[in-house]
């Protein structure tokens, strides 16, 4: 037998930034701040990342790229991983997205790469808590999601790697 399961995933989108709640607008304004400490003398995609703490601090972060392009990182990770090591113990509200370029049209929302994805997905079972993400581009509407599922639905988490009794 042969079933099919579909996944529902929601995506919020406003007209503008003024139809978010206030401290939504504001960590996207955090965002749009960290922009100014990306290097990414090689895309020249500037991404700025925030990061809502629940204890009200906001944590920003930047791409930054290495002529060795792997090894360089997007600005959510940057952000992210900041926030852990600084506070581990505590949860990661909701994380605004923004970037800005010369080069590129960065109208749309920005969304996560695959794996920043993944690190968001990692976050949210580490703190037993969903994230809230927001995207914006520099002009027009803004996307949010309730939970990194949203975005990355059929993840692979930590759960599956759940070692078997028997060695
Ligand atoms: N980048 C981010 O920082 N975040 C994203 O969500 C997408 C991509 C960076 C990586 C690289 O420095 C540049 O943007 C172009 O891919």
């Amino acid at each position: 037998m042969m079933k099919i399961r579909n996944i529902n995933i929601q995506i919020e989108e406003h007209e503008t930034a003024a139809s978010l709640q206030k401290p939504e607008a504001n960590l996207l304004h955090h965002a749009q701040e960290a922009i100014e400490g990306s290097y990414a003398p090689y895309s020249e995609f500037r991404v700025g990342a925030a990061v809502l703490l629940e204890n009200g601090e906001v944590i920003k972060g930047s791409n930054q790229e290495n002529a060795a392009y792997p090894s360089g990182l997007c600005a959510e990770r940057v952000a992210i991983f900041h926030a852990k090591s600084k506070y581990p113990d505590l949860k990661v509200k909701s994380i605004a997205i923004t970037a800005a370029s010369d080069n590129f049209i960065t109208k749309s929302p920005i969304t996560p790469c695959g794996a920043c994805r993944q690190v968001i997905a990692e976050t949210e079972s580490r703190q037993k808590g969903k994230i809230r993400i927001i995207m914006k581009g520099q002009e027009g509407i803004v996307q949010a999601v309730n939970g990194i599922e949203n975005l990355l639905p059929f993840m692979f988490e930590e759960e599956q790697l759940k070692k078997s009794k028997k060695k």
